[in-house]
């Protein structure tokens, strides 16, 4: 393939993407003693038996650091309210340190990863496999809590925006 015949198709394949509705998540993880956080929709569940879930991370990304294989995770499913606060998280260039200030949240029991009030429900996660995929990293983690939150609705990710949905 020349490279136009490449990046043809990449255009082409992300303009097909760009279709697929994607659920928004914030995943976080604790570093150094700092939260490091990231607006994603490719959280995924993968099994029931046992409870498997799976999350695909840039590997330049400050997450693609620390999600080894042990590390631990939660994954937050947002809700319609919380547009304003994924805008914020998915400001590229924001600080390392104080990811989450002013963004209500708690230390999950099994992860000691962060959880934000504003979500419908939440997971954490210990990493179990890492596959190097492209430029991105395909983590397996095994569910080691999950539960509801207080939010309603949901926010999805279309053709380059975030919508809520009831
Ligand atoms: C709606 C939306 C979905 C995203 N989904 C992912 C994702 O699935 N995986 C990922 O690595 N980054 C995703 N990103 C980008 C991350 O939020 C983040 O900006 C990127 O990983 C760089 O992180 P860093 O600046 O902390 O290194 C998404 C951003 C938005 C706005």
């Amino acid at each position: 393939m020349t490279s136009e015949e490449t990046e043809e198709l990449t255009r082409r394949y992300r303009a097909a993407m760009a279709r697929l509705p994607g659920g928004v998540a914030v995943l976080a993880a604790r570093a150094g003693g700092h939260d490091v956080v990231a607006v994603v929709t490719s959280f995924v569940s993968v099994s029931l038996d046992p409870p498997t879930a799976l999350v695909v991370v840039h590997s330049a990304g400050r997450l693609g650091e620390v999600l080894d294989v042990g590390s631990r995770w939660a994954a937050t499913v947002m809700g319609a309210d919380s547009a304003p606060h994924v805008a914020w998280i998915a400001e590229p260039g924001r600080p390392d340190i104080g990811q989450l200030q002013g963004i209500a949240h708690h230390r999950g029991d099994t992860s000691g990863a962060a959880v934000l009030d504003g979500g419908g429900s939440w997971v954490e996660c210990v990493t179990e496999q890492v596959l190097d995929a492209g430029d991105h990293l395909v983590v397996v983690g095994r569910v080691t809590d999950a539960g509801p939150g207080e939010a309603e609705g949901a926010l999805v990710h279309r053709l380059g925006r975030v919508r809520a949905l009831p």
